[in-house]
């Protein structure tokens, strides 16, 4: 009877321990990110890249959205004259100021939504916006030339079948709206 007992407790003793660590797991468990519900890391054929190049489809998502963006602001020119230097680079068939902006751009979507392979190299978003610290930036922003942003990212988005109906989209449009302050400096 008292081995019996004992092999009881031993057995409760075992399996108290295995619940707790089963609990640990789950709430150890990754929370996923915003990035996440917008691809996440799962490597996908990049369709600008050369045969064979992979990209994050999170990354990807982002990247498409945010040069489909500034097409759409290059058109709009409720704020395309914040963007003289990048637009006469183009006239003139020189895209290495668009593929640097592009790149920061989506280093810095990719980052903010929770990304991790990725570090953005920019500048701050003060630095990046006020004309005495970027030559590129031709004139201050106001609010609304803010409001016209994000217009045009919602134009982007829906060039890549992203509405506003996708909780994700509406969840980087919020992420933007915070960083107005620093963006908005007249
Ligand atoms: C939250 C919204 C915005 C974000 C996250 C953002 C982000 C950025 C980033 C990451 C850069 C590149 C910085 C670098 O290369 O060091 C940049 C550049 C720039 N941004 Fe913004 N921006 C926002 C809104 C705006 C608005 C509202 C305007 C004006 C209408 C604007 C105009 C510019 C211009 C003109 C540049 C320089 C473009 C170039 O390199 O030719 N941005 N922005």
């Amino acid at each position: 009877m008292k081995k019996l007992s004992i092999i009881l407790a031993a057995t409760f003793f075992a399996v108290s321990l295995l619940s707790l660590n089963a609990c640990k797991k789950t709430s150890d468990a990754v929370k996923p990110t915003l990035y996440d519900s917008l691809g996440g890391t799962t490597l996908v054929a990049d369709p600008t890249g050369s045969a064979g190049t992979t990209i994050e489809k999170g990354r990807l998502l982002i990247r498409s959205i945010i040069d489909s963006t500034i097409f759409v602001i290059a058109g709009d020119t409720a704020i395309n004259g914040h963007f003289t230097v990048l637009l006469s680079e183009v006239g003139k068939n020189n895209y290495s100021g668009f593929m640097a902006l592009s790149k920061n751009l989506t280093d810095f979507v990719a980052v903010a939504t929770g990304a991790k392979n990725f570090t953005y190299g920019g500048k701050s978003m003060v630095a990046a916006h006020d004309p005495a610290q970027n030559a590129r930036m031709n004139m201050k922003a106001d609010n609304s030339d803010f409001n016209a942003f994000e217009n045009d990212l919602v134009k982007g988005a829906a060039k890549n079948g992203v509405t506003t109906s996708n909780p994700a989209l509406v969840s980087v449009a919020n992420l933007v709206e915070s960083l107005r302050s620093k963006v908005v400096q007249q």
